[in-house]
């Protein structure tokens, strides 16, 4: 079979060497197309594949509809909304992810960018400590178990909110369960997202929360920006000039932020979370093994969408 591994974003060479020893190990040839500059370059190089690894690269119709052969595709890393689930169900695709494969990743990210500005961008000014200071974690995923233990590291009282996941479970990590996102806001100096971005979820972030945050704090995003009610998030950092912003990937109105909220943000140039030697092997091996499993033995595990 012919295994496709299309990514914007490239991995990093030592996880291509070891996603090709998987696929070419189990009989499979292993194809690359990295830093495509338009989507027809993708959909060329995927009429012929069988299986297809992807990152944040967009998986939609047109794609589906030009690879003809696909049975497979897996999004190395965790959030999927790149991928048209009801296209690959139409179309008998199987479309995977690799859940917790590159958590850890992006949890270092997101304490970088919280000491990053709790010093003041290295200012050498006087800053504060992460010591003590409350963190709350909206949704209890992969990404927030490792946030906890990062934070119990700094001696961060650490809370969560996520509705889909048992207390017990958040209890059992260190992690103080609350009833309500708006306790969540309104009791925790950093709040982190760990929202997949969703219809639910999209634009949900806004005033509403945002203003029940305490003196001094700090929303950091390391999930989509798409979760971001924008123009909300502007509105309440021009009423509060306390409030800061620390994402991965810059918001649309980027240039707006740094034209009046100067000391107050920090964005990522390119979505880099999961950027990692470590991340980029773990979720480009998973990726591999799970499509190697998927035609040895029809395993679905991971599955993500309907079958049809
Ligand atoms: C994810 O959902 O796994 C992360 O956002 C990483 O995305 P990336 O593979 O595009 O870096």
């Amino acid at each position: 079979m012919k295994i496709l591994v299309a990514t914007d974003k490239p991995f990093a060479p030592v996880a291509i060497e070891q996603i090709r020893e998987v696929a070419v190990k189990a009989g499979h040839t292993l194809v690359l197309l990295e830093k495509y500059k338009t989507p027809q370059e993708l959909h060329v190089a995927a009429a012929d594949a069988d299986a297809m690894i992807v990152r944040s690269d967009i998986v939609d119709a047109a794609v589906i509809a030009a690879a003809q052969k696909l049975r497979i595709v897996v999004r190395a890393g965790a959030g999927y909304d790149n991928l048209d689930l009801s296209a690959c169900t139409a179309s008998n695709i199987v479309a995977m992810n690799t859940p917790g494969q590159n958590s850890n990743a992006v949890a270092e990210l997101a304490f970088g960018m919280m000491v990053w500005s709790a010093r003041g961008g290295y200012d050498g000014k006087t800053g504060s400590e992460l010591l003590g200071k409350s963190l709350g974690l909206h949704a209890f995923g992969n990404v927030s178990k490792c946030m906890a233990l990062i934070a119990s590291g700094f001696g961060m009282k650490c809370y969560a909110f996520d509705p889909f996941v048992d207390k017990k479970v958040i209890a059992g990590a260190g992690v103080t369960p609350v009833d309500t996102l708006e306790e969540l806001y309104s009791t925790c100096q950093y709040v982190s997202l760990h929202i997949p971005a969703n219809d639910k979820t999209k634009n949900s972030i806004g005033e509403k929360l945002l203003s029940l945050m305490p003196q001094g704090a700090v929303l950091v995003n390391t999930a989509r920006k798409e979760v971001i009610n924008e123009a909300e998030l502007v509105s309440v950092m021009e009423k509060r000039s306390d409030l800061k912003y620390l994402s991965d990937i810059a918001p649309d109105n980027a240039a707006l932020f740094a034209e009046r909220f100067q000391g107050r943000f920090f964005f990522t140039p390119k979505k880099m979370g999961a950027q990692t030697e470590e991340a980029n092997i773990n979720a480009g091996v998973a990726a591999a093994k799970q499509i190697v499993a998927f035609f040895a033995t029809g395993d679905e595990t991971f599955r993500v969408n309907k079958p049809k």
